[in-house]
Parts: C-alpha cells; sequence; structure tokens
C-alpha cells in the first residue's frame, strides 16, 4: 500500500533522515516514536511531498508517486494532519470542512448534486458540536483544533492517513473519542494510518506495528510490546535523547 524506500533529507549540514525504509499495507496501522527533533515530520514531508527527498523513494499501491505533487498525493488517497494545526482562518469550521471535501472530486459532486450534508457528519463523528461547525478556528480551543484538523483530513476521504501527534492537547474523553473513531473508519473503510504520537498509551491499541527513529535512523521495527521493551529504546526516550 504505502511504501518509502531508503528516504533521506539534510537540512544543510543536518542528516534530518537518513535511508529511512518502510511499509504500510492495506489496513494496516503503525505507529511512529521518537524524541523531538528525531525526524518524525520530516518524514511525513517527504511522504506528503511537501519537501523533496534527496533520495530514496516513495509508492502507493504500488505505483511511484516520487514526481506527483501534494495534491495529487491526496487525490489518490494520501492525507495528513500537522502537528501544528493549519484550517483556513477567515472560514467556519464547517467550511473549512467543505473546502477539504473538493480535494475529493466525486464525494463533492454527489454532495452537490443530492445536498448532502457531508460535511455536518464528518464535523459530528470527530465530536463537534452543531453550534460549533459555524465557529471561526480562532474560537476554538487547542483540542478543537486538532478535531478540526483530523475533519479535514477525514474529508479528503483517504486510503492512507498521517496523523502528527494528533492527541497532543486533547482530554482524556477526546482521545478515547478519536481512538475509537479511527478504530471504527479502519474496520469499515479498511483506511491505513501512520501514527506519529507522544502518548504510548493511546497508541498502543491503534498501532499493528511501530517505528522508532532516533537522530534520523530507524533504530527498532517491531510489535508496540517488542518496541517499548527495548533497552535501546528505552535509552533513546529516558536518555539525554
Ligand atoms: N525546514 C527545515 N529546515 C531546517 N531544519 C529542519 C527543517 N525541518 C526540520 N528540521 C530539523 O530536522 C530535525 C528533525 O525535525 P522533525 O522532523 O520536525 O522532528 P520531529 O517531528 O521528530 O520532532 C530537527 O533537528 C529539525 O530542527
Ligand atoms: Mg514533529
Amino acid at each position: 500500500m504505502l511504501e518509502a524506500k531508503d528516504l533521506s533529507k539534510s537540512f544543510g549540514g543536518l542528516k534530518a533522515l537518513q535511508q529511512v525504509t518502510l511499509r504500510a499495507e492495506f489496513g494496516h496501522s503503525v505507529g511512529i516514536i521518537g524524541p523531538n527533533g528525531a525526524g518524525k515530520t520530516t518524514l511525513f514531508n517527504l511522504l506528503t511531498g511537501e519537501i523533496k527527498a534527496d533520495s530514496g523513494h516513495v509508492s502507493l499501491d504500488g505505483m511511484s508517486i516520487d514526481t506527483e505533487p501534494i495534491h495529487e498525493r491526496v487525490k489518490l488517497g494520501l492525507a495528513r494532519t500537522y502537528q501544528v494545526p493549519r484550517p483556513f482562518a477567515e472560514i467556519s469550521v464547517r467550511e473549512n470542512i467543505r473546502v477539504s471535501m473538493m480535494e475529493d472530486n466525486l464525494k463533492y459532486m454527489l454532495r452537490v448534486a443530492w445536498d448532502d450534508t457531508g460535511e455536518q457528519e464528518i464535523a459530528e463523528s470527530v465530536g463537534f458540536t452543531a453550534q460549533q461547525l459555524d465557529q471561526l478556528p480562532s474560537e476554538l480551543a487547542m483540542g478543537d483544533l486538532r478535531k478540526l484538523e483530523l475533519a479535514r483530513t477525514l474529508a479528503t476521504n483517504p486510503k492512507v492517513l498521517l496523523l502528527d501527534e494528533v492527541f497532543a492537547g486533547l482530554t482524556y474523553g477526546e482521545i478515547e473519542h478519536i481512538s475509537n473513531l479511527l478504530i471504527e473508519r479502519r474496520k469499515t473503510h479498511g483506511t491505513t494510518y501512520l501514527i506519529v504520537s507522544h502518548d504510548l498509551k493511546a497508541l498502543q491499541p491503534l498501532v499493528d506495528d511501530v517505528l522508532v527513529i532516533h537522530g534520523g535512523n530507524v533504530i527498532k521495527k517491531g510489535t508496540f510490546d517488542e518496541v517499548v521493551s527495548d533497552p535501546q529504546v528505552q535509552n533513546a526516550y529516558l536518555g539525554t535523547g
């Protein structure tokens, strides 16, 4: 499904990512952990085409997408949330979701044809109240901005969803709500997830495999239990990083 091979990226002299290889099968879910500055967001930026890799390849459904720009990758079903939410500031929650739905042309045309209220459904699924639909992003708390970030991504009808610190700033109840939504969506749509999170407790029930990145390198790959019990991983987290 989503495959990255030997992805490398340097910023000046800083090797942010070095020959990272990963594979996420259809309907599988991979957790990505590692200390701040490890290269997790850079990996997402390379997968989505936000920045260009120095070397390496990305493919989706067996097709190379190295030359596809971001919006084409979105159309092919690859979408992501941002660690720092990026809504359109001037328009409401409802409009933000609607604009994202336009990325999914077919669904958008059907919505227009049937006057469907798709954006309302998506908004409710992530836990927005009806009143919040008409609010501006500036009126939302951090937790709600994260929900909007997720809603906008779901509106593109992704096959592969990259979630960057999607739980940061959420309450326990909100984390549970979003987790259930992700688990449910995976069952109904077979969605593939790559999930960056520092919250290991939240990550555990969501992922089949975990990849640990440290200093731009994958230092461990395995099941959640294998990874968290690994001394090298514990050292990367608990040591000076
Ligand atoms: N656009 C950029 N320009 C220069 N350095 C960057 C850029 N993006 C990331 N970095 C650096 O690359 C390293 C990895 O960053 P990042 O991928 O954001 O880490 P993480 O998401 O794991 O915290 C950090 O040292 C960061 O400062
Ligand atoms: Mg990051």
